[in-house]
């Protein structure tokens, strides 16, 4: 069986907050909404892939336990294939402590949990569908071994790859980049890779210059509201791509739509320039920063305009 997107990551419940302000160390704020949802990074990319009409599969692993169970029916429910879906009685299914506030700005805890326990025993099941994969996605909300093994496994089958360095470790192993088709960040993300700032289109500019000369074949760096910088191995020339204005209510999770609509251009548009396919993923996640929630904000094909088709 072949898909189009391969995600090998996370899996986390996500467990949000929804108050004033984010609270200080070792102060109590009253929230005025709690609710559970579907989140990790791994997971929101391929669900978001999915919704815009790939055939996809989830390479993770789950706790044996009432949110791990939830989540394999929440895969099933948006078409996403689940062989590759492991359950372990050695660690509990991820979870996320989310606090978001009235600006639509976040702060996260993850605890990894299954998720640090995928393995290379289902990292060598799964390559019959990594190797027929047309493009694999992994962050670092696994064992960051696990995610450079998945990338390492499609490119010596002539895969594309997306590596999206979420959450940033400081002492990313240099590897990562060599095996990137697209190196794909944030502003912070890539701030801590550098050491530089980047605040700003201009800073963006040259710290994607920097991530590019460490070997990858292209850079996206996102900008939230100020679009993202697009820079190819191949060009000298770097591409701002900003995006329209829109009212963020949480934008948790918006970086994962991002991801999954760049999965999902790059696996059914393949000669797409791919300065264009940022800009329509950036309209993607758009909407789902005026959506509540991480998963549920997340558009389906049929709820976006059609000349992002
Ligand atoms: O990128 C957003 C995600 O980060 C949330 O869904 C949360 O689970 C954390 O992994
Ligand atoms: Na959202």
């Amino acid at each position: 069986e072949a898909f189009d997107v391969v995600v090998v990551g996370s899996c986390m419940t996500d467990l949000v907050s929804q108050a004033p302000r984010l609270p200080r160390a070792g102060e109590t704020i009253h929230g005025h909404k709690f609710f559970i949802g579907f989140g990790g990074k791994g997971a929101n990319q391929c669900i978001q892939a999915a919704r815009l009409g790939v055939k996809a599969a989830m390479v993770c692993k789950v706790g044996k336990d009432f949110f791990g169970d939830n989540y394999i029916q929440n895969f099933k429910d948006n078409g996403v294939h689940t062989d590759f879906v492991g359950q372990t009685s050695d660690a509990a299914t991820g979870a996320a402590s989310i606090t978001v506030n009235d600006a639509g700005e976040n702060a996260i805890v993850i605890v990894a949990g299954a998720n640090m326990l995928l393995g290379g025993e289902e990292l060598q099941k799964a390559l019959p569908a990594i190797s027929h994969a047309k493009v694999l996605v992994c962050q670092l909300e696994i064992s960051p071994q696990m995610s450079l093994q998945a990338l390492r496994m499609a490119r010596n089958n002539r895969v594309k790859t997306i590596f999206n360095p979420a959450p940033a470790i400081p002492d990313l192993d240099p590897d990562f980049y060599k095996v990137s088709d697209v190196f794909c960040c944030n502003e912070s993300e890539a701030e801590l890779l550098t050491g530089s700032s980047v605040t700003n289109v201009e800073e963006a500019h040259r710290a994607g210059q920097e991530l590019l000369k460490r070997g990858c074949g292209s850079v996206i760096i996102t900008l939230g509201p100020q679009g993202s910088v697009v820079l190819k191995a191949q060009e000298s020339t770097s591409k701002h791509m900003p995006v329209s204005a829109v009212t963020a209510v949480d934008t948790t999770g918006a970086g994962d739509s991002f991801i999954g609509a760049l999965a999902f251009y790059m696996a059914n548009y393949p000669t797409m320039p791919l300065e264009e396919m940022a800009r329509r993923a950036n309209q993607v996640a758009a909407v789902s920063v005026q959506v509540v929630g991480t998963q549920t904000s997340y558009p389906f094909r049929h709820n976006l305009p059609a000349e992002l088709f």
